[in-house]
């Protein structure tokens, strides 16, 4: 019972931390968070992730100056428009701030952890190039559970972590700074430090507003 309890409260306060300390964080913590990531799913258990871990200062420089071009791109879907409508103005231009505070400190955070996947072989000729698009839509959902628990693990262990994606947005220019090769693929960048900040709730639209029973439109009730 203690191991459930504990289990959903760090469910419950892993959330985005993007303001972190420049202290060290020691390559036994880092073992760590990859050994839990890929405890994750895989399809066909292919464990095609591959992970690049990224502590040098000059690497992560040049990685920060890619990821600031990224994050001005996403900005723009955000600016001058208002935030989603379940939560406040005030709070989405914090999380935004936050998310520039990122872009512009990218370089001191301590370790830098890129997950990655390898691509899949396919079947020859025209039905494996079908088999290929229709699964394309897929890709993710065999590291994202792995970028998951990397993010849990980071919570459990006291370090604050964010999913970010906005590199990838150019990853042509990673290639060269990162020596990847044409086979992997970037899916996200996890910046792992101690936080500045504590833990909070993470906030979300309860279940009932997002979860429909047998039919689309028949709202699920919350249990009394
Ligand atoms: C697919 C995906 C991409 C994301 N990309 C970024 C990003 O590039 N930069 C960033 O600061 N946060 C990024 N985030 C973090 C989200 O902004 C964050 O999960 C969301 O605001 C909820 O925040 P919370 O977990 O702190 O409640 C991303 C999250 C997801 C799931």
């Amino acid at each position: 019972m203690a191991a459930e309890a504990a289990l959903f409260d760090i469910i419950f306060s892993t959330r985005s931390m993007r303001r972190l300390k420049t202290d060290p964080v020691s390559d036994d913590i880092i073992y760590q968070i990859l050994d839990a990531g890929i405890r994750a799913p895989s399809g066909g258990n292919t464990q095609h992730w591959r992970f690049l871990v990224v502590k040098d200062a000059e690497v992560k420089r040049k990685v920060q100056e890619i990821y600031q071009k990224g994050w001005e791109q996403a900005r723009t879907i955000y600016d001058g428009r208002p935030g989603p409508s379940h939560m406040e103005e005030g709070k989405f231009r914090k999380l935004l701030d936050a998310a520039s505070y990122l872009a512009d400190n990218l370089a001191e955070v301590p370790v830098l952890i890129f997950a990655c996947l390898k691509e899949r072989p396919m079947p020859p000729g025209e039905a494996g190039a079908q088999l290929a698009a229709k699964l394309a839509r897929l890709s993710g959902s065999s590291i994202y559970p792995a970028v998951q628990n990397m993010l849990l693990a980071c919570r459990a262990l006291g370090l604050g972590a964010t999913l970010t994606t906005v590199c990838s947005l150019h990853e042509e220019e990673l290639r060269p700074v990162l020596n990847l090769p044409d086979n992997i693929s970037t899916y996200a960048l996890l910046p792992v430090g101690y936080p500045m900040g504590k833990f909070g709730p993470v906030r979300r639209m309860a279940v009932e507003e997002i979860t429909c029973v047998d039919q689309w439109e028949t709202p699920l009730k919350r249990p009394a």
